[in-house]
């Protein structure tokens, strides 16, 4: 690390300081600030300063949260935020001023959101729940474990010791997304992503003090704008493309309303508007871009795919065919390239059967063929699927996401 630390340098100086230090620091990382050139015309704001987003975190989430460590109340929030639950929830009294500042200014919607297409979305959602949740639950989980920085974060913050806990707290947020409600007042969107986004400031602080996580990895803050990017084309770049492929039909109306359900989204959790791409268009260059240069293999992605995979195949039955199952699944949502990478094993009767059912089920689900067209086996994989977003929308309502307050305890 030189003189002064990233994390000083935001919070002292801002991002802009932050890079000037990057910069001096090392001629490698700074030639990646070349590579950025996907343009804010794209993006929901129109126009923006175009600064690569690498170097970008949440400023302002960042220093009250370091602040609010360093007063040592983050215990007295977790708990005051405990019952803070439905979008128009008045905040609990007791919050430390500052942070009830911020909390009423996150919670806002953006000025650009459009209510009609909200309401589509969830209808959407509510149609294409199936394939959605997959796409979103075990796809979306999978493909970040295959990019190194996420995988590392997650493997070395507290919730890395307890993956069952943060699937499900995980869940809450995906299953607070996918609701009917997801942004109306009795919903819970814009709770999970507030509370979500002062999580990312916590590990952002907490993370640069683990030695294991240092060890790991040659970054200094983690949860960059552009990570945030990354994981985001994981969900709802990825649901659509997976859909499109297989051939799921989906209006243009449908689509640019799922697209706008997440840029909402994206803007609650903290990313900033020019990054936020306008059209799918936008969003496919921007995932071409930013895919390319952040995903891989790390050993802490192997682990967490393999802890991924036995909890997916504990909610299948019978047991002797459910891990075999999950892990053919999983290749099959997630390509074979992500597949090597995440080490998952590979299984000579699944990987063969998966790929050749499920574009059947699929077309069967959609009324485009008969039930004599679907052979019998594929109705073990509809089975696992099913029990599987049973068991993710049961644990998801279970759990309250939270601050955390330490590191994976090791
Ligand atoms: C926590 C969602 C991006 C790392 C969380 C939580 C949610 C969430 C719902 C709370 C659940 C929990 O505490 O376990 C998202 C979404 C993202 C995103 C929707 C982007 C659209 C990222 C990125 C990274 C990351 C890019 C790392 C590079 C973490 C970590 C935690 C967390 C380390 C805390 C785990 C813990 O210690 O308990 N995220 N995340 N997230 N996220 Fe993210």
């Amino acid at each position: 690390m030189v003189g002064m630390s990233r994390r000083r340098a935001l919070i002292s100086g801002g991002a802009l300081g932050a890079l000037g230090a990057l910069v001096a620091a090392s001629p490698a990382q700074a030639r990646s600030l070349i590579g950025w050139t996907w343009s804010p015309s794209g993006s929901v704001a129109g126009s923006g300063a175009g600064a690569d987003p690498n170097w970008v975190w949440d400023e302002q989430a960042d220093r009250l949260l370091a602040s609010l460590f360093e007063r040592g109340v983050i215990p007295q929030v977790n708990e005051l935020l405990w019952d803070w639950e439905r979008n128009d929830q008045p905040l609990p009294d007791g919050l430390p001023p500052d942070l009830r500042d911020f909390m009423e200014q996150a919670r806002q919607m953006p000025s650009w959101a459009d209510p009609d297409k909200l309401e589509l979305a969830a209808e959407f959602n509510k149609s294409r729940g199936i394939y959605l949740n997959l796409c979103n639950g075990p796809g979306g989980g999978i493909l970040a474990t295959a990019i190194p920085k996420e995988a590392q974060s997650v493997y070395y913050s507290a919730g890395g010791a307890d993956m069952e806990d943060r699937v499900a707290k995980t869940s809450a947020f995906g299953f607070a997304v996918g609701s009917l409600n997801a942004y109306r007042p009795d919903g819970s969107c814009v709770v999970e992503c507030v509370k979500t986004r002062l999580v990312h400031a916590a590990v952002r602080h907490l993370l640069p003090q683990s030695p294991h996580w240092q060890a790991a990895t040659d970054e200094e803050i983690p949860i960059s704008q552009e990570d945030m990017l990354v994981t985001w084309h994981t969900l709802p770049t990825f649901a659509m493309r997976t859909m499109r492929e297989w051939e799921v039909p989906i209006t243009d109306d449908e689509a640019e309303a799922y697209l706008h359900l997440w840029q909402v989204t994206a803007h609650v959790l903290g990313i900033a508007d020019e990054y936020i791409p306008a059209s799918w268009e936008s969003a496919h260059a921007q995932s071409d871009q930013v895919m390319a240069r952040n995903t891989g293999p790390t050993p802490e992605g192997v682990k967490l795919t393999d802890v991924l995979l036995g909890q997916l195949a504990e909610q299948t039955s019978p047991a002797s065919i459910s891990r075999p199952l999950c892990n053919a699944l999983a290749r099959y949502l997630v390509g074979e390239q992500v597949a090597e990478w995440d080490g998952i094993p590979r299984e000579p009767v699944w990987d063969e059967l998966i790929p050749e059912v499920w574009p059947l089920l699929v077309k069967f689900r959609e009324g485009l063929i008969p039930l004599p067209a679907v052979p019998e086996a594929a109705w073990a994989v509809d089975e696992a699927v099913r029990q599987y977003i049973l068991f993710y929308l049961t644990k998801g309502r279970q759990t309250k996401i939270e601050i955390p307050v330490h590191n994976r305890p090791e």
